[in-house]
């Protein structure tokens, strides 16, 4: 068997075109320009990659981006300070923190500084309850991306057996509570479960979330499973030549061994192109649907959980 590819970049482009649908209909019949406030502490160049991508996808999708750059020693007063600003101030609809956070700041406290309804990451400890138990919530873009590339490949996910392999906060717990959501049977696996290849291979969908380059085999695959592969990882790719300073090129890949597991998957999310792009549509998607509830106007459907 031979997976076909869950296609991310394009599902997220009709969501992001679905996004400047809304945007300019808030626009056009309300007067709201919707507004992400993206605050980055430091120079992590990864970081640095990821909030230049949101801020140019806020624009082109009609929105006004505001970007914080704060220095790397930046006293957790300011931060804090900075995101109470942002929580009063009416024009910013979503405000997201990148992290990792430099160490001297607690990333718990700051993330609970910011407003819930205006936390588009889903992280606050309000939102991370009220997806828990059902109440309309912000749900984090990692998972809600995977849920999105599910249900658009499925359909109806009910009775399924998924099994998440991860259990971070931002990408392994919320996920298993969105398939929980969907009526999925969830098995959150991690480092020290006892049967990971068997765990796994009893799945029909399998989430895998750990930030280790192909670790997942096609033989832990059940044949006919949906994979959805999180994993963002550079590694080394000699194959490919050089760089000028003699090291060797790179290149991504994502937990799950691509070639074999689309030799027996079903369905499976290429690295890149899978999850990655349904991230940033989901940050802007969560960026209207905040929008919508602050100024008590309905909110578009398809664009959350
Ligand atoms: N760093 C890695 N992933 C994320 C994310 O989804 N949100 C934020 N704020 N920072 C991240």
């Amino acid at each position: 068997m031979t997976a076909e590819i869950i296609d991310g970049k394009a599902l997220a482009a009709t969501v992001r075109e679905k996004v400047a649908g809304q945007v300019a209909r808030l626009k056009e019949n309300h007067q709201i320009t919707p507004g992400l406030a993206v605050v980055l502490v430091g120079e992590d160049p990864a970081s640095q990659v990821y909030v230049r991508s949101k801020g140019k996808q806020t624009v082109e999708t009609g929105m006004n981006s505001y970007e914080h750059k704060l220095e790397a020693d930046t006293p957790e007063a300011d931060l804090l300070a900075l995101i109470d600003t942002l929580n009063n101030d009416p024009e910013v609809h979503g405000i997201l923190v990148q992290l990792p956070l430099p160490g001297h700041l607690d990333e718990d406290l700051v993330i609970n500084s910011i407003s819930p309804e205006k936390d588009v990451d889903g992280f606050h400890v309000s939102n991370v309850g009220r997806l828990g138990t059902g109440q309309k919530s912000m749900v984090p873009c990692t998972p809600l991306g995977c849920l999105m590339m599910l249900r658009e490949h499925h359909g109806r996910l009910s009775g399924m057996d998924a099994v998440v392999i991860g259990r971070s906060n931002i990408v392994g717990k919320p996920m298993a509570q969105l398939l929980l959501g969907d009526s999925c049977t969830v098995t959150i696996a991690h480092s020290r479960t006892r049967d990971l290849p068997g765990t796994v291979r009893r799945a029909d969908i399998v989430v895998a979330a750990v930030g280790r380059p192909q670790m997942v085999p096609g033989d832990w695959i059940k044949p006919g499973a949906t994979v959805i592969d999180v994993g963002i990882n550079r590694i080394a790719a000699p194959e490919r030549g050089v760089n000028e300073d003699g090291s060797p090129k790179s290149r991504l890949v994502g937990d799950v061994d691509f070639e074999s597991a689309a030799a027996v998957a079903g369905a499976i999310t290429p690295v890149p192109g899978g999850v990655g792009p349904m991230t940033i549509a989901c940050l802007l998607a969560n960026t209207v649907t905040a929008c919508c509830r602050a100024n008590g106007l309905d909110e578009p459907e398809g664009l959350t959980a």
